[in-house]
């Protein structure tokens, strides 16, 4: 492990849950992109340390599979690392030839690290000059729901970040929290009673929930169509 560094050479601000995301225009493989762009659908912005790296090379072969999954619900890719948009598009051909995958998101062209201090990304503890395996989900008002930092050495999950993109909508359209290890088609927990009198009623009514306790209760809700276990992208 490298050694602990105490201050960032740089100032980096961290983005934080349930606050607007930082504005950003970027050059990117597909032209300059503002995150205004993204108002209406979700949005997964996501780093990583370098073009033409082995992890990363997986990584984006991976977020090319679940490119599809993604747009079923509505969300958009955007990649993003400290690199040119000559060395971008020369590491997407090479991926393709290599390969046979499209990389079909963008990836913004970060040299000035400009949106990678406004997010955070680097790590200086990891590398000055690399961005972490940051992922940051981000919603249609442009409201940051989720954040994830993995250290440069290991790889993301393709799974769970699908995972979260269908909690995070499970949880706004149905008003409910998801449990532990929560797939699509598994119960989602509803809200507690926050009053002893509510407490009762949730006892004595339960509304068709399945209560360990007046505090702990799930329910059925819809899977939507396109979304869940059953296409096998989800692994419980
Ligand atoms: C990789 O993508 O293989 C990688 C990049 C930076 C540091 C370690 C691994």
């Amino acid at each position: 492990m490298s050694d602990i560094v105490e201050t960032p050479a740089q100032p980096q601000s961290l983005p934080r849950l349930n606050e607007r995301a930082p504005d950003f225009e970027a050059v990117t493989t597909h032209g300059v992109i503002r995150l205004a762009d993204y108002r209406g659908s979700w949005l997964i912005l996501f780093s990583h340390p370098a073009d033409f790296t082995p992890v990363c090379t997986t990584e984006f072969l991976a977020f090319a599979g679940i490119y599809p999954e993604l747009q079923k619900r509505g969300v958009e890719l955007l990649g993003l690392s400290i690199d040119s948009v000559y060395s971008h598009i020369a590491w997407v051909r090479n991926i393709e030839e290599k390969n046979g995958v499209k990389i079909p998101f963008p990836i913004i062209a970060d040299l000035t690290m400009e949106v990678a201090r406004r997010y955070g990304m680097i790590m200086p503890g990891e590398s000055k000059t690399e961005t972490s395996r940051c992922v940051f989900i981000i919603d249609p008002e442009s409201v940051v729901r989720a954040m994830i930092y993995y250290p440069l050495t290991l790889g993301r999950n393709m799974s769970e970040i699908l995972r979260i993109i269908d909690a995070l909508q499970t949880s706004d359209k149905y008003h409910v929290a998801t449990p532990a290890n929560w797939t699509p088609g598994a119960k989602v927990v509803v809200p507690a009673p926050n009053t002893t009198e509510m407490a009762e009623q949730r006892m004595s009514e339960r509304n068709g929930y399945e209560c360990v306790d007046w505090y702990l209760c799930k329910k059925q809700v819809a899977v939507e169509a396109g979304v869940g276990g059953a296409d096998g992208v989800h692994q419980s």
